[in-house]
């Protein structure tokens, strides 16, 4: 499937896939997941804003992420680097150069341009936009630039950084003096970077501001084939205990031509996209490619010394390297499940189509609902008190607009695992009806009990 940056190809792809897409796109606008970024101007190619639970969702993923690197695993560190870092950064990196450029085609006639690849493989050879002829492709570089401080000219050239990676390896030295690690250890970190995509696309896929989180793993060079594979076995248990459909999920190596510029070996986790299997994990081997470089561009020794035989050597760099909105969007993808004519027993809404989304309890955004039943103030007081102590430990919603039906809905659409309902029998007997969003399983639970009941179903770990 091509990703093309121009009105016509776009219809023509969307021609080409299934409505899923479409249907994600628009709920994740109805229910506040995911905007695009200035959308009162007219929106901006390759740029999102998430909305209330799309910034919780994301958040939820970056959690998970860092829980499984900081904490179940042991001596891999966190950092939280700067986006700006010096010029010379991204020129030992090798990212100015050849290494981290696209293939670009640009129209004679209308000047669009085209990333050479994906037309290739979709077997254009004219313009999709206007059928002009097509320049030779050229070497883009994907480094967004910008100027720092008052005088805009070559000095104060830089740039937004293109991976969060390079933020480690300026800091490595610190990181290992100031935790007295020792090999192997890992520094990973989550945050921003910046890609000057050609064809940003396929809703958030393809962004040019994006997140990462990203890890490096610093091992002897002949322990690297050792911990490719376990790194490798690592990052797929993690999304299959996030609940990833197996199906959905494979491994894919990178050809020779293939790799980049700093890898030895390459392989993508991949998901099975509505538009077919696209990476979402790089795992990579990049040798001593961003040691070595950087001790020669700084004039820091970054070497280590054998204790066996006292000769100097750059560890080996096993990396893990995935993106916080892709893995959002595959997320969402997975968790997406449609009941034709519905499930919920309320009159009106019986014959409608219902939509829930199946997040793990980690994933989703609420964890929680309080919905009374009617919004008599008998009701809504309990209601209102319950999800104030709730909300102390578990992010939760407190919702007393419409039918109980419509709200049941809303919150499978969110893909909250719990609702709590509060009724007149409440005012009895001091307790709700808990409801689980997939089984739709309604349990009495007392009122004075719920913390404990919710502790027990949403802080276990497994
Ligand atoms: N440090 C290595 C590195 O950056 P990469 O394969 O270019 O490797 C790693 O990117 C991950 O970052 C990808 O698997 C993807 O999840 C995410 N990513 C890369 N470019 C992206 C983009 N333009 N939009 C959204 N996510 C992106």
């Amino acid at each position: 499937m091509v990703e093309l940056w121009s009105t016509s190809m776009v219809k023509k792809i969307k021609e080409n896939d299934n409505d899923l897409m479409d249907k994600i796109v628009s709920l994740c606008k109805r229910r506040g997941f995911i905007f695009p970024g200035s959308e009162i101007y007219g929106g901006m190619a390759g740029i999102y804003d998430y909305g209330p639970v799309g910034a919780e969702l994301k958040r939820n993923i970056k959690e998970a992420w860092r829980w499984e690197m900081f904490r179940r695993h042991e001596h891999i560190y966190e950092v939280d680097s700067s986006i700006l870092m010096q010029r010379k950064v991204w020129e030992a990196s090798g990212h100015t150069s050849a290494g981290f450029t696209d293939p670009l085609q640009e129209c004679k006639l209308c000047h669009h341009r085209f990333r050479a690849d994906h037309l290739a493989e979709a077997g254009v050879k004219q313009c999709p936009d206007c059928g002009g002829p097509l320049t030779e492709a050229k070497k883009f570089n994907l480094l967004v630039e910008t100027h720092l401080g008052p005088v805009q000219d070559e000095s104060s050239l830089t740039y937004l950084r293109g991976e969060t990676t390079q933020g480690i390896y300026v800091n490595y030295a610190n990181v290992k003096t100031a935790t007295r690690a020792s090999l192997p250890f890992g520094i990973g970190q989550v945050g921003k970077a910046f890609r000057n995509e050609i064809t940003p696309g396929h809703f958030t896929y393809r962004l040019r501001e994006f997140e990462q989180m990203e890890q490096q793993y610093f091992v002897h060079p002949d322990d690297a084939p050792k911990y490719f594979p376990y790194w490798k076995k690592e990052r797929m248990r993690w999304y299959l205990e996030l609940g990833i459909n197996k199906a959905n999920l494979r491994f894919r190596p990178h050809e020779k031509g293939e790799l980049a510029h700093y890898a030895k070996a390459a392989e993508d986790i991949e998901y099975k996209f509505p538009f077919g299997w696209h990476e979402i994990e790089g795992i990579h081997n990049r040798g001593d490619w961003d040691l070595s470089r950087h001790s020669q561009f700084s004039g820091q020794d970054l070497s280590e010394t054998d204790p066996k035989t006292g000769k100097k050597f750059y560890p080996y760099v096993i990396e893990t390297s995935a993106g916080a909105d892709r893995l959002a969007l595959a997320f969402l993808i997975d968790a997406y499940t449609e009941i034709a004519g519905g499930r919920t027993t309320t009159t009106k809404s019986i014959k409608e189509t219902e939509v829930v989304l199946k997040f793990d309890k980690r994933i989703a955004p609420f964890k929680i609902a309080v919905l009374p039943l009617s919004k008599k103030e008998q009701l809504t007081t309990i209601g209102q008190e319950i999800a104030a102590n709730l909300r102390a430990q578990w992010m939760t919603d407190y919702d007393e607009t419409q039918s109980i039906g419509k709200r049941y809905r809303r919150q499978d659409e969110i893909g909250t695992p719990y609702c709590v309902t509060v009724d007149f029998e409440s005012l009895e007997d001091k307790a709700v009806t808990v409801r689980e969003r997939d089984t739709m399983e309604q349990e009495r639970i007392k009122i004075g009990e719920l913390g404990g009941y919710f502790k027990e179903k949403l802080n276990r770990i497994k």
